[in-house]
């Protein structure tokens, strides 16, 4: 398989629509001893603080919340088309009932304080700098009310992006 090499996160290429929202990413937290990963499709990269910046939302019933309030680090792990069965099925199942790594066959890497996954394409590992729960006070929208009929509203993350792999 081919190896990751490391570049700065200022030289990420590719179009941030694609990449997350049509292509999706697995977010990953935890460790070598128990971690968890999950499906995402929202999210941004940007400037922030004068920092590299991801956001990532997630609601709080999903396991891999767990993970990353716990941990310092989380990772975001983007595939080719070929790997999309199994961003399929971790967005479908929760890693409190499957083991997601079993079940998909894909290779976790521990390393930079974060888990992800050998078979990416492009990786960012991202250290939390802050969080803001989704505010419906705030929805100058009203239709935003229609995500949130079980009132699960996301948690978003601002990370730093503090170390970024590609092929
Ligand atoms: C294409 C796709 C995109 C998703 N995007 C998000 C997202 O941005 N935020 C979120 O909280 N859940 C998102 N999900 C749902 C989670 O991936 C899903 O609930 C998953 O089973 C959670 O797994 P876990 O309980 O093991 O963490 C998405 C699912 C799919 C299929």
């Amino acid at each position: 398989m081919q190896k990751f090499q490391e570049i700065q996160p200022g030289e990420i290429t590719g179009n941030p629509f694609t990449l997350i929202g049509k292509d999706w990413m697995l977010v990953t937290a935890g460790d070598a001893g128990k971690f968890n990963t999950m499906t995402a499709s929202w999210g941004g990269v940007g400037v922030l603080w004068n920092k590299k910046v991801v956001f990532t939302f997630i609601r709080p019933q999903r396991y891999t919340y767990e993970f990353i309030e716990k941990g310092e680090v989380f990772t975001l792990s983007f595939f080719d088309e070929a790997h999309r069965d199994a961003l399929q099925f971790c967005g479908a199942h929760s890693g409190r009932d499957v083991d997601k790594v079993q079940a998909t066959g894909l290779t976790p890497v521990f390393s930079d304080g974060g888990v992800y996954f050998e078979e990416a394409k492009l990786v960012l590992v991202c250290r939390k700098l802050a969080y803001q729960d989704m505010d419906p006070a705030g929805f100058i929208d009203p239709s935003l009310e229609k995500n949130y009929a079980a009132g699960d509203y996301h948690r978003m993350y601002a990370a730093e992006i503090v170390k970024a792999y590609q092929k």
